[in-house]
């Protein structure tokens, strides 16, 4: 081992407190310590804690030369690596920043961890489907502890962005449309990733992203402008945020859209008054990879001179692969346009950081061969993931209940691009996870069913071209069995980062494919892998049996085949609406009423001539093998004052013959207020086993606050009033009552 530069000892005593970095009692010590490590710190050592580099990418410096990353570690320049992975490879590396650096400061490593590090779990839209909020914890404790165990101290997860528009290709990567939804699971990921203490070599560092209204993106294109009211954001976009950082995550990112006209990365509005000031966030800001640069395209920034005066200024503190800051902020501060206090306080919102993950007491806590070798993909991790999958899973349609089939069916005929395919399952953005850990469909469907069952399989086409010529063999090998499971969908690269679509069809000609192999007259099971909401007008008349299956991770073929045969009881809802046709979208649950709402057979109303204006599945639906009744809904009061509380109840009953899970929804409307508010909002759900015939009363408790919106001053108000609620169990189909907030000593508050 080489020796600890002198200066780099003491920087190590000094913060030898990442034990008590936890300890609020201590939190002034961990401060001070910070501040004299500060004081022993060259300008440019400071400018280096707030850049971050990709690792293995070929970067060019101001003078036009290439930078050679090791070197800038030894010269202290560089706070954070992302991309490196691997206990070997971060080890090396964290070696060169403690050992061969001045101050011996370690490197803080990220990754985008988003579904699983190798265990790769259901893709965060689908995971979402599950509403299962213990079981979305637990996968991001699996993810973090993989992640760890390979170097990893930091995932640039949970997005938390609301997206009500499924052309957006990263509608995948968040929870859906609805932000309490969204807030409940963001508020999960955050706990699932940090656990109670970050110093644990078992958790890591969550970042909320992208700050903020990413999903609003104009169109559906990635990237785009974001055009919203102020009360949108408030109310519809920023409570996943707000939830994030209520839980504690320690660092947030901006977004890469401008909103109302500032780049986020640039506004002072998001960054310094509602996240830093306003909700106290106490952790780092990172912008998105060169989101500081791309100021200058977005028209608000002259130079990279101007788009780095503008992210400090608004509160980010540490540059992404803008290498910006490295360049600019010494300039800043020469021409006395910043001063180093501003750069300070970055500085030490990262420092604070690297003492809570522990890194000053033992910088090399995270990279673990041993644990590496243990826990990726350690049987349990797989265990969980084909649980989460499976929860993750939606009956979208199952008439005259074609499904569950049974194993000892005589023969299948597998059909379609995804049925033995391994590569797109895992999804877009799957870490270190790897096609060839996945269980294809295909698989589970063999390992599920009796010896004697015939499992054929045909491709029947690609993914996403226009060649039928494998339609003959398909419709062949459908003809020789008795049923069809047709497997069908996206590629992995179809959702994720700059994969907007226009159309929402199954891609290619698997549409083709499916009337041809409809014209069998064998009864068709459609499983659907897909990032997104698709278009799936034609199927949902012609076909009897459709499950939405998302891009389910590495144990996909399993959880699928749970669901077919019936090992598991399908209970997942959708956390987005299915549009009708593209034409219709933004489609969502919680829009607000027109002065025209839609009547049947009048022309003057707000709807379209060709299609209805509802989705074609909506917001928290999803059938069950099962089916259940509700029934009685009750509230224990029918006029409350702003401090009491309003219990509503139900009957739910298990009308069928088997066990089920049912997800129990609760929305209301607020019917006339000062603002006009949505026709529904989702206050609570729960999920709960049924056995067949098992009858349950569930309640919910609301309080005022659960009433309230921001006004016209951008204030959280509860204004009395009626007040409708709902149960049911999605959000179109519920029972409904409605009670009054009795006018008493209310008034707006700032939240
Ligand atoms: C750009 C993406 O927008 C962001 O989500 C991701 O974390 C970074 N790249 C780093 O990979």
């Amino acid at each position: 081992m080489k020796k600890i530069s002198l200066v780099g000892i003491i920087c190590l005593v000094l913060l030898n407190i990442g034990v008590i970095a936890q300890d609020n009692s201590n939190k002034n010590k961990t401060d001070v310590r910070i501040d004299s490590l500060l004081q022993h710190m060259t300008l440019e050592e400071k400018i280096g804690q707030v850049t971050q580099y990709a690792w293995h990418m070929t970067m060019t410096g101001p003078e036009g030369k290439e930078i050679d990353l090791q070197q800038e570690i030894k010269n202290g320049k560089v706070g954070s690596v992302l991309n490196l992975s691997g206990a070997d490879e971060t080890y090396e590396i964290q070696k060169i920043a403690v050992e061969q650096s001045r101050l011996g400061i370690p490197i803080i490593f990220g990754l985008d961890v988003i579904h699983g590090y190798k265990t790769i779990f259901p893709i965060p839209l689908g995971e979402a489907a599950s509403w299962d909020i213990d079981a979305i914890e637990r996968s991001a404790r699996i993810a973090a502890s993989e992640a760890a165990a390979a170097g990893i101290h930091w995932t640039f997860a949970p997005m938390v962005d609301i997206a009500r528009d499924p052309r957006w290709g990263r509608i995948m990567e968040g929870a859906g449309e609805d932000p309490y939804l969204g807030a409940c699971i963001a508020a999960a990921r955050v706990r699932g990733f940090q656990g109670n203490d970050l110093s644990d070599p078992n958790t890591i560092l969550a970042c909320v992203k992208h700050y903020a209204a990413y999903g609003a993106a104009i169109a559906g294109r990635d990237y785009n402008t974001v055009d919203i009211s102020r009360q949108t954001l408030r109310g519809i976009y920023l409570p996943p945020f707000k939830a994030a950082v209520d839980a504690g995550a320690g660092s947030v990112m901006t977004s890469f859209n401008e909103l109302n006209g500032i780049p986020a990365t640039g506004s002072d509005f998001l960054i310094n008054e509602i996240l830093k000031n306003h909700w106290n966030f106490k952790g780092f800001v990172v912008s998105d990879w060169n989101a500081i640069r791309e100021m200058i395209a977005h028209g608000f920034a002259k130079d990279t001179y101007e788009a780095a005066l503008y992210a400090i200024h608004a509160g980010v503190d540490m540059d992404m692969m803008g290498m910006i800051y490295s360049t600019e902020l010494s300039n800043l501060l020469n021409d006395n346009i910043i001063t180093e206090n501003n750069i300070d306080e970055a500085v030490k919102r990262i420092l604070r950081t690297k003492v809570s993950l522990g890194l000053f007491r033992d910088p090399y806590k995270y990279c673990s061969t041993k644990r590496e070798h243990e826990l990726l993909l350690h049987p349990d991790h797989c265990e969980a993931a084909r649980d989460m999958a499976r929860k993750s899973i939606v009956l979208l349609k199952n008439e005259n209940n074609v499904l569950p089939l049974n194993k000892n069916i005589k023969s299948i005929a597998v059909i379609g691009p995804l049925a033995d395919n391994k590569d797109d399952l895992i999804g877009s953005w799957s870490a270190r996870g790897e096609g060839k850990d996945v269980i294809t469909l295909l698989a589970g469907i063999k390992s599920k069913v009796s010896p004697k069952t015939k499992v054929l399989f045909a491709k029947g086409c690609n993914i996403n071209d226009e060649d039928t010529s494998l339609f003959k063999k398909a419709i062949e090998t459908a003809e020789q069995a008795e049923i069809i499971i047709a497997a069908v969908g996206e590629s992995r690269d179809m959702s994720g980062e700059a994969a907007s679509r226009a159309y929402l069809d199954l891609p290619g000609v698997q549409n083709q494919l499916l009337r041809e192999l409809n014209k069998t007259g064998k009864p068709i099971i459609v499983v659907l892998a897909n990032g997104r909401p698709l278009v799936l007008t034609w199927m949902s008349e012609h076909i009897p049996a459709i499950l939405e299956t998302w891009l389910l991770g590495t144990q996909t073929g399993h959880a699928v085949a749970d669901v077919l045969f019936g090992d598991y009881n399908p209970s997942g809802k959708l956390p987005v609406s299915f549009p009708y046709a593209v034409g219709q979208i933004p489609v969502y649950y919680n829009h607000k009423s027109t002065g025209r709402p839609e009547v049947q057979n009048t022309r003057y109303c707000s709807k379209y001539l060709d299609i209805p204006n509802k989705p074609l599945y909506p917001f928290g639906y999803g059938l069950s093998y099962t089916t259940f009744a509700y029934s009685d809904l009750q509230l224990n009061k029918y006029e409350i004052l702003v401090n009491d509380t309003l219990y509503a109840s139900i009957n739910i009953k298990n009308t069928g013959e088997t066990a089920g899970e049912e997800t129990i929804q609760l929305y209301i409307r607020d019917v006339v207020a000062s603002l006009t508010r949505p026709v529904k909002e989702l206050k609570r759900f729960k999920k709960i086993m049924l056995d067949a015939g098992e009858c349950k009363e569930i309640g919910f408790t609301l309080s005022a606050a659960d009433l309230g919106f921001y006004n016209q001053n951008m204030n959280y108000t509860i204004e009395p009033g009626k007040f409708k609620i709902f149960i049911g169990t999605n959000s179109e189909n519920t029972l409904e009552t409605d009670f009054v907030l009795l006018p008493d000593s209310l008034s707006e508050t700032e939240k």
